[in-house]
């Protein structure tokens, strides 16, 4: 009996030790934790495109977990001096890498500088920022998205001779407008040349503004008497609002692009009102971006895929993920890769679309 009350006490004594060992422990973490993050992922907005909270977020968040990296990820509502604060605000929690998503160039070149002063190092994330200093730039080919987009509406319009194509540009703040206007004119210019499409209305829709996208769209119609025959719209939320449009003159579907693969630009294209969208599966880019910092975090080489010429600043290193191409005909990859998912897709009214 004395014995085994001994050993209890040793035991006991040794369950005390771990106690103690496991409260320092988690203790040191938490401390840890609230004292610091290493890296902030810095989002630009929440209505250009559902998919910097619904997609990027998660994906950063979960990447970063992955790569056992403590950071938080903000989104700036629009606002470029919400977007400076929160960046002031992740390096004096202790951040060495920013991830920048940035609103337009010249306020995130400037909140560049300032981490870089401070040194602390910033990633482009999707976007370029001319004039701007960081180490990375990691997004999707942009060229390549605007000539899926441009082969699409041109596809779509094939025996249709001089067909009249609308563009509805994204927003001349951000650079990859002017990559994906790029892309699709590459398709679609010499076909104006020859003549067997029409050069309609081409507008860039400043802020990538859904709703101006939209009154631009009224615009473009009025000044055509209607006669629009196919859209190069630069993503899924600008190409809504053409969908939106075309609905209330009571005017038939017409090619259209899109980009984001988002949940309403699958109904769109299971309708039969948008032609594709452009899939960039944004895991991709999350991960890459996480594996980016943890490089910077540990001093090592960041992995790169190239170069890209970016303005104001000349050669910029590029980790660039192909996109791809969704229609009709392929649109349920996205549930099996779980981008999206089915049910948020085939609901409602679209349930019929879905076999
Ligand atoms: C992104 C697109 C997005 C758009 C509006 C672009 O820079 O590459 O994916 O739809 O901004 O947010």
């Amino acid at each position: 009996m004395k014995k085994f009350a001994g050993m209890s006490v040793a035991v006991l004594g040794v369950v005390a030790v771990i106690a103690a060992m496991t409260v320092s422990g988690a203790a040191a973490s938490s401390a840890k934790k609230s004292a610091g993050i290493q890296v902030c992922g810095l989002m630009p907005d929440t209505k250009t495109s559902v998919r910097w909270e619904q997609f990027d977020k998660p994906a950063l968040i979960k990447a970063f977990k992955a790569a056992h990296i403590s950071a938080r990820v903000v989104n700036a509502q629009g606002d470029p001096q919400k977007q400076k604060t929160q960046a002031d605000q992740c390096i004096s929690d202790g951040a060495k890498v920013l991830i920048i998503a940035p609103i337009d160039s010249g306020s995130a070149a400037s909140i560049e500088k300032a981490a870089k002063a401070k040194g602390v190092k910033s990633i482009d994330y999707d976007r370029q920022v001319e004039g701007g200093s960081a180490v990375l730039y990691a997004s999707f080919n942009g060229h390549t998205v605007g000539v899926l987009q441009g082969k699409a509406v041109a596809n779509a319009l094939k025996g249709k001779k001089g067909a009249v194509v609308a563009e509805l540009n994204g927003g001349q703040e951000d650079a990859n407008a002017f990559l994906f206007k790029g892309g699709y004119d590459s398709i679609l210019k010499p076909l104006y040349k020859t003549g067997a499409l029409t050069a309609g209305p081409d507008q860039f829709v400043l802020g990538w503004d859904n709703q101006k996208a939209g009154t631009i769209f009224e615009q473009m119609l009025i000044k055509t008497g209607n006669k629009i025959d196919g859209v190069a719209a630069a993503n899924d939320g600008i190409a809504n609002a053409v969908v939106v449009a075309l609905k209330a003159h009571k005017l038939d579907p017409i090619p259209l692009s899109g980009q984001d693969a988002t949940t309403q630009g699958v109904q769109n294209i299971i309708s039969g009102w948008q032609t594709m969208t452009v899939f960039k599966d944004v895991r991709k880019l999350a991960s890459a971006a996480a594996k980016a910092a943890v490089a910077i975090v540990k001093g090592k080489t960041i992995p790169t895929t190239g170069v890209v010429h970016t303005k104001g600043r000349g050669i910029e290193k590029a980790y660039l993920i192909p996109p791809q191409s969704i229609t009709k005909a392929n649109y349920k990859l996205l549930f099996t890769s779980g981008f999206l998912k089915r049910g948020d897709v085939c609901n409602g009214d679209y349930t019929q679309y879905c076999k």
